[in-house]
Order: C-alpha cells, then structure tokens, then sequence
C-alpha cells in the first residue's frame, strides 16, 4: 500500500494566505490547542490555526502567557497538526524560546517544525527581532509578527490595555510592520490597537494583516476559541463576539450527568452488556 493518502482537501500554504489578500478575501484565524477542537474547527472552514501560547491561559490556567514552555507548547501543537486537514497551522513560540537572539530562534523553531510537522511560527516583538526573523526566513521558515498588544510583555506594560494611545507608540508599529515585512514575514497580527491606525498599516503593507482588537479594516480576523465559543467565564473584551455558550452548555450537560449516575437513571439496561 502506498504511503501517501490522495485527498481532495487543499491544504493551506503561507503562498495561499498571500494571495487572499490581492484577491480581497479576509482571513479567519482561530487558535486550537488540541487534536478535538482542531479537526472541528478546520473542518468549518478556518483558514489559520494558531497553536497560540494563550494555552498558558486556556488550557494550563496561568493567568499570564510567561510560564508556558516550548514543550509543552509542542505537545498542544502535535494534535492540532493531527486533526488538521486543510488550514495552516502556526506554532506561537513561547517567551524564552527567542528572546535570546537570532539562534536560541532558529533551535527553538527548527524543533517546531521537525516534532510538531506545524506549517509556520509566530513571534511578537519588531525591531528587536529582525535578525531572528531573517534567520527563519532564510532556513525556510515561514514567520508571522505579532504587534501592537504583546502579551508576553504584560510585565512592562503592568496590564493588558489598548496600545498606540500615543503618536510615539502609534508610529513605533507602523515601523515595526514595514521592517517585519522587509525582514520576510508572510503575515503580521495587530493586536488591540486603535481601528484607524491598523486599517493604515494594512494599507501600507503587501503581506495579510489579521487583527484581534483591531476593528474591522485589516485583512482578516483571530480569535481565541475558547473566547468566542463563550468558554472563558468573565472574560468580555469589547472586541469579542461570542458564537456560542459552550460554558452554560457543558455545566447543563455535566448537571444531567451527575444527577443521572446518583439517581441509578443512567446506565439504563439498553445501556448496558
Ligand atoms: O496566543 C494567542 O492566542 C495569540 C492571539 C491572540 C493572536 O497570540
């Protein structure tokens, strides 16, 4: 039996996401962390997963992204590599796994892609990393930036906040974008930032821009899955919509449950050997 399975499904590629942009079509990212909620998700049509290091938070509760490492990142990131079929899955890199230099990035993305087979890597950060992201390029690894809200600086911000309140900061990230594209990034995330500034950033740049708090004029839009299935408790940032009420759902279904093994209802004997 051959090795290769012929498939109809047409696997996303960096060149694909490219060319949605000239072609006018908007991007939908999603972050996945898991084998379950990837093959659900990519089959509806999602066209980036982002293995997002917001798995600090959705899925190992740390309520900053800081402490996630690179391998456990990598163990999210094998099963969404296995329950995708069609998008591009992006492996978000960790604090600590770049912020060193130019090789402490390619070790660190190098074993990405050799033990996760994830398509591409995210980095935030701009002028501070252009030699990193050059590095990836030339190795053949495809690299999306990440500005504006970097959460892996929350420390320096002390919170969570809108960026680019100020023309200083405002102008930082519009430079930031034009070297990120310079340096050989396929796409860049804007996150929280003034709508107007990342409509102008998307504008001025060749390369996709998806924003995430960012308004409605870039070239396509993330979420955080857990968020926009209505999973995430309290959490209701202004820019989110929440598709669904997974979180009343599963405590309702979890409720039945319980009630059901106490009062002897389930198993029934058609449920049973
Ligand atoms: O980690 C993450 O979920 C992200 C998105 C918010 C873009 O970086």
């Amino acid at each position: 039996m051959s090795q290769y399975i012929i498939d109809d499904t047409k696997k996303i590629t960096v060149r694909t996401i490219g060319q949605m942009k000239p072609a006018g079509e908007k991007i939908a990212m999603l972050t996945a962390y898991d084998y379950t909620m990837a093959r659900l998700v990519d089959a509806a049509g999602v066209d980036i997963l982002l293995v997002g290091d917001s798995a600090a938070n959705t899925m190992a509760g740390y309520s900053t992204t800081l402490p996630i490492t690179l391998e456990e990142m990598m163990v999210y990131a094998r099963g969404v590599v296995r329950g995708t079929r069609r998008a591009l899955v992006v492996f978000d890199m960790p604090f600590g796994s770049y912020q060193a230099g130019a090789e402490q990035a390619v070790g660190s993305a190098v074993r990405v892609l050799k033990e996760t087979q994830c398509d591409a890597v995210k980095m935030e950060g701009g002028q501070e990393h252009l030699a990193a992201v050059r590095r990836l390029v030339e190795c053949g690894i495809p690299v999306m930036g990440h500005l504006g809200l970097q959460p892996q600086h929350v420390h320096a911000y002390g919170g969570f906040g809108l960026r680019a309140t100020d023309d200083e900061e405002a102008a930082r990230i519009e430079e930031d974008a034009r070297l990120l594209e310079e340096a050989g990034c396929f796409a860049i995330v804007l996150e929280k930032i003034p709508a107007a500034l990342a409509q102008k950033i998307t504008t001025a740049r060749a390369i996709p821009v998806i924003g995430i708090g960012a308004g409605g004029g870039t070239d396509g839009q993330v979420l955080v899955l857990q968020d926009m299935l209505g999973l995430s408790g309290d959490f209701h940032p202004k820019f989110l919509r929440t598709y669904a009420d997974l979180g009343t759902q599963i405590t309702n279904a979890t409720n039945r449950y319980v009630a059901d093994v106490k009062s002897g209802d389930y198993p029934s004997e058609a449920e049973s050997y």
